[in-house]
């Protein structure tokens, strides 16, 4: 059986975190995978969440199964979360998933059965995984214009131009904020001309939302999902608690289906707990436990809020230092796209050559887009980065 199968490469983003751990270097470089680290490098488990897994520790009575949905606690707090009152609740289904990526496939599954020659329509680029994972599903994919790699600015005319002329019916593939890999969103008016063309076209907006709260904050960089969702009939958003809780192993995350009645929406749910059943049956409850007793407690709420705030800060300081380091060292080139981004990402803007001999020559890792998470950019290493930039770039 085995002996017809072929040997796969390692994935573009995640083959980097064991390249990375095997560079014996001691002054290497990780800017590969999209995970938070504070100023020591270290990726610690949020204050919030211990205390809260202290309190589950001390308070669960039982690990029987919750079903296919999960926590509905949980649900009903990241639907607010997300949503806050911007579609009437009886026509919003949300269950808990593993992860954003278990969402997204959960969201292809609902989709295919939905209507099997769907067309999704991602931003070019997009997400190194949204192709393979949506693809793998079994949806056809299209591409809009997005980035302007030359310029650094989102070509929103061309991306408006292509929605456009998308058939009715086709679903768009959005990022609510943090575009994840170029860091560049939409501003409020670009959005509401992307709204405008998805309610002329008809088309069904599909949002993935990996990063609220690593934008401004929690409401505005739900700003896309709240306005869309008042406007349309159908939408559907995944949402992902790995980076914002920093859950990342635990897997927690969402997927919500906005339908155009609350009959449809009893359908839809229906829909989506049996084929979740098919699937992995029953989500992972720890993390999203977790989450739940952090929304629904005031105190370690706003605990939280303090703490996604310290991470953002952090995120743009780090862009800060990096550009001025680059603006020292390598006059003649212009990088200060890196502080007009938002989140852990932006490109660099450098050649898949100059990734790699960043890499080979002085050990700093990258996606070969030239993607960087600017979480791996410390004080200590900022000038030995500047100063290997500059060395490619000669
Ligand atoms: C990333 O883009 O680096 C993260 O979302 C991690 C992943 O799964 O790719």
């Amino acid at each position: 059986m085995f002996g017809t199968l072929q040997a796969m490469p390692a994935d573009a983003i995640l083959g980097l975190i064991a390249e990375h751990r095997d560079d014996p270097r001691p002054n290497k470089v990780d800017l590969g995978v999209g995970v938070y680290r504070n100023a020591a490098g270290e990726t610690p488990v949020l204050d919030t969440v211990k205390k809260a897994e202290q309190q589950l520790l001390e308070t669960q009575t039982s690990k029987a199964y919750l079903g296919t949905a999960g926590d509905a606690a949980f649900n009903t707090a990241m639907q607010l979360m997300t949503f806050a009152d911007a579609a009437p609740s009886e026509r919003l289904m949300t269950i808990q998933t593993p992860g954003g990526s278990g969402s997204l496939r959960v969201a292809a599954g609902i989709l295919l059965r939905a209507r099997p020659d769907t067309t999704v329509w991602a931003s070019d680029p997009t997400w190194s995984n949204h192709v393979p994972l949506l693809g793998g599903a079994g949806l056809a994919l299209k591409s809009y214009p997005y980035y302007d790699a030359d310029k650094h600015v989102i070509q929103i005319d061309a991306m408006l131009d292509t929605l456009r002329a998308a058939p009715k019916g086709d679903v768009l593939l959005l990022h609510a904020c943090c575009h994840n890999p170029s860091g560049l969103d939409p501003s409020e008016d670009e959005w509401r001309a992307i709204t405008d063309v998805v309610v002329e076209r008809e088309l069904v907006p599909f949002i993935d939302t990996a990063y609220q709260g690593f934008a401004r904050n929690i409401d505005d960089d739900a700003f896309a999902i709240r306005h869309i969702a008042a406007r349309v009939p159908e939408m559907i958003v995944s949402s992902s608690c790995s980076k914002n809780f920093g859950l990342y192993r635990d897997r927690v995350g969402t997927v919500s289906f906005l339908s155009a009645d609350a009959v449809t929406a009893g359908i839809v749910s229906s829909q989506a707990n049996s084929y979740v059943r098919t699937l992995y049956s029953i989500p992972p409850d720890h993390g999203a436990a977790v989450v739940r007793m952090i929304l629904d407690d005031n105190k370690l709420r706003s605990e939280w809020l303090v703490e996604l705030k310290e991470m953002r800060d952090r995120l743009q300081g780090m862009r800060t230092l990096l550009n001025d380091a680059l603006a020292v060292k390598t006059p003649d080139h212009d990088f200060s796209h890196l502080v007009r981004a938002n989140g852990m990402f932006c490109f660099l803007g450098i050649t898949a050559d100059h990734v790699a001999r960043l890499k080979r020559d002085f050990g700093i890792y990258m996606v070969g887009s030239s993607r960087i998470n600017v979480a791996g950019i410390t004080e200590d290493n900022v000038d030995y980065l500047a100063d290997s930039v500059a060395s490619v770039l000669k």
